[in-house]
């Protein structure tokens, strides 16, 4: 048994970012939704809680809260954001609501207010820059409770009470961009809560495949490959548990990219995994036929694929459980069903519909864990580089990338142009250190001129970006002598474009996709 922490789910963005921060930390953690009781939390005999942040106000009527009792099972508390407010109320001091100058989104200067802290010790220093997203503040303590740092603009940022063992912060430890907070929640797991790191991701391997064992026993499963790093990382896994009775399909939806289909079933005869072919390109495109809206685009991609999927599926006798590479970024995206919070930012085609409508089990195993994350996973299994360092593709593929109508011509424009990019950011040596490159085709048309002729041709962004776990990102600086050669292979190879443009967009404001 390893030593726990339990997190408290209150609906944040950023729950699954405190685990994975735990995780780097060597510490097993369980998240929990809000509404679990203070005995089922024993049951874990946790070493610490931690209560997340969350979309609400803690004095709104319909507000998320806790069970009271968790305050006495003795154990060390942290709260973060909404936690800390809930922290303090629930102990009988005051948050303020929509008041001037209790809001505070952004990257904001911290000050100490007392030597005494014990978790921003003597270690700290007097001032940092921290994350703050929230809209309320506590403005009486409860009784026991220090305040420990301040705002500039005077709003309390941290408490604690040190006979009991509980703090508040009112800014997020978790995100890169709070200076020092893996150093906090150090001090809080290691110092505090007494952890000693006894847990790492090969542990995770072993009681993952030890659990889909005794979960799926001698069922048999049915699994959609995609091509990517999740779903074959999580048909190694389940291959390792369950062997022959794990049975893929793979659904060839025409949107892939050049020449991609036939590497990815190669690959997958490498791994030895059980794999049908499916090619249902024509019917893909047919459907999708002068479809332009986005979210159209997406549902109509994941209704045929479940059709598809589960045309195929149902021919293998016996099936019982459905394997998906769900990965975290992909469920907080798609927002979380029945909770609140995480609201909707687009219809991911790999979460949700299939299993409700196929009746069969769901098998996740990666759903909490981080691109990278699945990545080193994927190294202890020994998987081949080219398929673990594969860079994320979309489940709707260049639907999402060929803007306005989508069309077998266009579709070619765009996998040549794509091609070109990729290949030169290869020879470059630039291609294995950025997250994600690709082209996106527009349905703009632009006027040039080629030899001695007008030409008026649509239009090719390249996109790149920098990203840790696909939630944020940062476009990426390519050298311009690179860009240059990208730009008039593209224009000179690719009939129909005459114009490149670069994408200079981070995430947020935009998103890595285009639609
Ligand atoms: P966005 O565009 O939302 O993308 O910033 C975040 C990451 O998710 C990938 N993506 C998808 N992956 N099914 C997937 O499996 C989808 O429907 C989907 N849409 C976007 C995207 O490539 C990026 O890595």
């Amino acid at each position: 048994m390893n030593e726990n922490i339990i997190i408290i789910n209150c609906g944040s963005q950023f729950t699954q970012l405190i685990a994975r921060r735990l995780r780097e930390m060597k510490i097993h953690s369980v998240v929990v939704n809000w509404d679990i009781s203070c005995e089922k939390i024993s049951e874990y005999s946790p070493k610490g809680l931690i209560i997340s942040g969350g979309p609400d106000s803690v004095n709104e009527p319909d507000a998320i809260t806790i069970d009271p009792k968790i305050f006495e099972i003795g154990c060390p508390v942290l709260g973060i954001c909404y936690g800390m407010q809930l922290m303090a109320k629930i102990n009988g001091g005051i948050v303020n609501s929509g008041e001037k100058n209790s809001s505070e989104y952004g990257v904001t200067l911290i000050q100490k207010t007392n030597e005494n802290s014990l978790l921003l010790n003597e270690n700290f220093p007097d001032k940092f820059n921290a994350l703050m997203s929230h809209g309320d503040n506590v403005s009486k303590l409860p009784e026991g409770f220090v305040s420990t740092t301040k705002t500039q603009s005077n709003v309390i940022a941290s408490i604690e009470n040190q006979s009991k063992k509980f703090f508040g912060l009112q800014f997020h430890p978790e995100v890169v961009h709070t200076e020092n907070g893996e150093k906090i929640l150090r001090t809080f797991v290691f110092d505090i809560c007494k952890c000693s790191g006894d847990w790492d991701l090969s542990d995770w391997v072993e009681h993952t495949i030890s659990n889909i064992k005794n979960t799926v026993k001698d069922e048999k499963v049915v699994c959609g490959l995609s091509g990517g790093v999740d779903s074959s990382v999580s048909a190694v896994l389940v291959n390792r548990a369950i062997g022959e009775n794990l049975q893929c399909v793979f659904v060839n939806h025409g949107l892939m990219r050049l020449n991609e289909p036939e590497q990815v079933m190669e690959q997958y005869k490498k791994l030895g995994l059980n794999v049908i072919y499916v090619d249902a390109s024509e019917k893909f495109l047919s459907e999708l036929s002068g479809v332009t809206d986005p979210e159209q685009k997406r549902k109509i991609i994941g209704r045929l694929f479940i059709e598809v999927f589960e045309a195929e599926a149902k021919k293998i006798e016996g099936a019982k459980w459905l394997l998906q590479g769900t990965i975290y970024p992909d469920v907080i995206e798609s927002g979380i069903k029945g909770k609140k919070g995480a609201a909707l930012i687009k219809s991911h085609h790999n979460v949700g519909g299939l299993p409700e409508k196929m009746n069969l089990k769901l098998l996740e195993p990666l759903r909490d864990l981080f691109k990278d994350e699945v990545r080193a996973l994927g190294k202890i299994i020994n998987m081949p580089d080219e398929v673990i360092n594969r860079q994320p593709f979309p489940g709707p593929g260049l639907a999402v990338r060929c803007l306005g109508e989508i069309t077998k011509k266009r579709l070619d424009t765009l996998r040549e142009a794509d091609a070109i990019f990729r290949e030169e950011l290869k020879r470059a040596g630039l291609y294995k250190n950025i997250w994600q490159a690709f082209c996106v085709l527009l349905p703009v048309r632009s006027v040039g001129v080629m030899g001695d002729s007008r030409t008026y041709n649509e239009v090719i962004v390249l996109r790149a970006i920098h990203s840790q776990d696909a939630m944020t990102a940062e476009w990426s600086r390519i050298d311009f002598d690179v860009l240059d050669k990208i730009s008039k292979r593209i224009c000179n190879e690719v009939k129909g474009i005459n114009r490149v443009v670069l994408d200079v967009t981070s995430k947020p404001p935009a998103t890595i996709e285009w639609e």
